[in-house]
């Protein structure tokens, strides 16, 4: 797993912070001071809705974490991070696709956007677009969703106008059950270095066309590495009409832009 990049090669990755035991959910320095999310204050609502989206989910029980330090949307963001798993780690497609959606948030139309990401992570690019003003469903395997839900929570609270959402979305399986077609509708698909060496590339992309809907985009970010992410390249543009949006060549990552093709 290529993980061990440079700051340089990290756009929006600022220098690693020592770790600190930090259970508390203080939001980082550089946020709002109000809570615009869940009414005035005073309101039981105000604070209910994280705490409880915080007991939704088991900690994730890592030995040993790190804390990596981002700047995108001129904000500071902080991840907790674990090379004990693929999905614990910020990979490059995803720096790469943070820098795309803040250098075009105007063009995307962001602000409010539905937007759902499919294998999120440790959640920086989930983070990055709660920033930008969308509405963030971010989805993950069921094993790294407390660690996700936590950075979430850490860097969203009182910064996003939208508290981000975290569910569980396995590729593939029992999609008509957990999300039946006619209760979601998605601006946007984000999926960032999700073809890598695994046995679910077809899951993948069938996975990635259920989501989609007639207006929906789906941008994928990922580091070419190997022949198969070429081959996965291919199935892509014969499922959606296919352009390249961004090529970062310091870290070999190419984002695209896909619309699924419907006749
Ligand atoms: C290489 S990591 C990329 C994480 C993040 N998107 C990033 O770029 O930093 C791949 C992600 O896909 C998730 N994943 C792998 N197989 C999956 C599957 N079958 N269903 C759902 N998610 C999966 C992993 O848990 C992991 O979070």
């Amino acid at each position: 797993m290529d993980v061990c990049l440079s700051s340089e090669q990290q756009p929006g990755r600022l220098q690693e912070a020592p770790c600190t035991p930090d259970g508390c959910l203080e939001p980082a320095e550089g946020g709002p001071q109000e809570d615009s999310t869940n009414g005035p204050p005073g309101d039981p609502n105000k604070i209910e809705p994280s705490l409880r989206s915080l007991q939704k989910f088991v900690p994730t029980d890592y030995a040993s974490y790190t804390q990596e330090h981002y700047l995108f949307a001129g904000t500071k963001i902080v991840i907790q991070e674990s090379i004990e798993s693929y999905g614990a780690v910020v990979w490059p497609g995803a720096t790469a696709l943070c820098q795309y959606l803040e250098e075009h948030t105007e063009e995307l139309n962001l602000q409010d956007a539905k937007i759902l990401e499919i294998g999120a992570g440790p959640g920086l690019v989930s983070i990055v677009a709660s920033i930008l003003g969308a509405q963030v469903t971010a989805t993950d395997l069921p094993d790294v969703l407390g660690n996700l839900q936590y950075n979430l929570l850490k860097n969203t609270l009182k910064r996003a106008a939208h508290l981000p959402e975290v569910r569980e979305l396995v590729w593939g399986e029992s999609l008509e059950q957990h999300f039946p077609k006619s209760t979601f509708y998605y601006d946007y698909v984000l999926a960032s270095d999700v073809v890598y060496h695994h046995y679910f590339l077809d899951k993948l992309l069938a996975t990635m066309a259920y989501l989609c809907q007639p207006g929906t985009v789906l941008l994928w970010a990922n580091k070419f590495r190997f022949s198969t992410d070429y081959e996965f390249l291919d199935k892509f543009k014969q499922v959606f009409d296919t352009t390249l949006v961004a090529e970062f060549p310091e870290s070999s990552v190419s984002i695209f832009k896909g619309i699924l093709k419907w006749d």
